[in-house]
C-alpha cells in the first residue's frame, strides 16, 4: 500500500503533488504523536527510524572512516555533537578501548543513549547543552551527524537577516576546524542533500516542493521498504508506519508552513555544504551518498591550514 501511495505521488507533476499527498493524508490515522528530535530513548521512534537502511548504512561508512582514523591514532579524543539514540556507538569500540569521548546535545535523553553505547573503558564527558553555546574542547575528531541542519542560517549575516542572533552554519563549521587544527584532526560531517535554509519563506511553493523531494521521493521510500521486510517486529512495523505518516508525509506541511523561526530543517543540498565548507577552511577528504536513496551524504574533511 505505501509504496503505491508514494509512487503515485512521486509520479505527478510537481504543482500536482501537494495536494495529492493532502488528500492521502486525511485517509491516515491523524493522532498526533512524538516529534523529530524530542526523544531517543529506546521506545522512541527515532530508534526506529535508525534501523532503516539509509541510517544503517550511514552509520556503517561512518564507522569505517572512524575506525580507520582511530587505530592509527592512540589517545584520541572524539567530540561528537548531536548524538541521538547512539545507535553509530553499539558495538563500535573494542573491548577495553580507550580513549576520550565529549557529547555536546541538549536533550538528555540523547546524552543518556550515548553513554550507554559507550564502553566503561572510554572517558566520558558531556556538555549539555547546544553546540552554539559551547566551547568546543581541541579534538582529533569531530563526529557531528543529521544536526547541523537545525541551525538556521547558512552565516550569522543570514541569521541577522531574520533577526537571529549567534553563529550560522558557516561559524560553526569554523569552530570544528579550530578545534581539529592544532592536532590535524578530522571532522565527519552528515546531511541530507535539499535546500530548505531560512531564506525559504513559509509556504513557498520551491520550499513544498524540496520538502516533498527528500520526505516523499527519498526517505519514505526508504522507511517503507523496510516496512517490507520479512519477519518484521510488529511493533516495529507500527512505529515504522508512526514515522512515515507523522515525520515523512506529515512533515511537508510542518516544515513547510512553520513560521522561519519555528522550523526545525534548515538543510543544504550537497553543493551549498560544499561552497559552505570551503568558506570555513576546509579541506574535503572525501565526500559521498551513503545510500542507494541518495539520501545523505557524508563529508570528511580537516583544515586547510
Ligand atoms: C537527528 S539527531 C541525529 C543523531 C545522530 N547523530 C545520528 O546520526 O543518528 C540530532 C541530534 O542533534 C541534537 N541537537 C539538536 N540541536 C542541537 C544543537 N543546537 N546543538 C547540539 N546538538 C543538537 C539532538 O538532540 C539530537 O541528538
Amino acid at each position: 500500500m505505501w509504496r503505491q501511495i508514494l509512487s503515485e505521488i512521486a509520479a505527478l507533476p510537481r504543482a500536482k503533488r501537494r495536494e495529492a499527498l493532502a488528500r492521502a493524508r486525511e485517509s491516515l490515522p491523524a493522532e498526533k504523536t512524538e516529534e523529530w528530535n524530542s526523544s531517543f530513548s529506546e521506545d522512541s521512534l527515532y530508534e526506529a527510524w535508525t534501523t532503516i537502511e539509509p541510517m544503517r548504512e550511514l552509520y556503517k561508512y561512518n564507522r569505517r572512516v572512524i575506525r580507520e582514523f582511530l587505530d592509527a591514532r592512540p589517545g584520541w579524543h572524539i567530540v561528537e555533537i548531536g548524538g541521538g539514540n547512539g545507535a553509530l556507538w553499539r558495538d563500535f569500540f573494542r573491548e577495553n578501548e580507550r580513549g576520550s569521548f565529549t557529547l555536546i546535545d541538549p536533550q538528555e535523553s540523547a546524552r543518556e543513549a550515548v553513554k550507554s553505547a559507550l564502553p566503561g573503558s572510554l572517558k566520558f564527558r558531556v556538555l549539555a547543552g547546544r553546540v552554539e553555546e559551547a566551547e568546543i574542547p581541541p579534538a582529533d575528531l569531530i563526529v557531528c551527524g543529521l544536526m547541523l541542519h537545525h541551525v538556521a542560517g547558512l552565516d550569522s549575516n543570514q541569521r541577522k537577516r531574520y533577526g537571529l542572533e549567534g553563529p550560522g552554519k558557516l561559524e560553526l563549521l569554523e569552530r570544528f576546524l579550530s578545534s581539529v587544527r592544532p592536532g590535524r584532526g578530522i571532522c565527519i560531517l552528515n546531511e541530507s542533500d535539499v535546500y530548505t535554509e531560512i531564506d525559504l519563506a513559509p509556504d513557498d511553493p520551491l520550499l513544498i516542493d524540496r520538502l516533498i523531494d527528500s520526505y516523499i521521493t527519498r526517505a519514505a521510500p526508504a522507511v517503507a521498504a523496510s516496512l517490507e521486510e520479512p519477519g518484521l517486529d510488529p511493533e516495529l512495523g507500527r512505529r515504522l508506519e508512526a514515522i512515515l505518516i507523522h515525520w515523512c508525509i506529515g512533515q511537508v506541511e510542518t516544515a513547510g508552513t512553520s513560521l522561519r523561526l519555528e522550523r526545525d530543517v534548515f538543510e543544504l543540498d550537497t553543493t551549498c555544504w560544499l561552497r559552505l565548507l570551503e568558506r570555513a577552511g576546509a579541506r574535503i577528504i572525501s565526500h559521498r551518498f551513503t545510500d542507494d536513496w541518495n539520501l545523505f551524504h557524508q563529508y570528511v574533511f580537516t583544515s586547510v591550514d
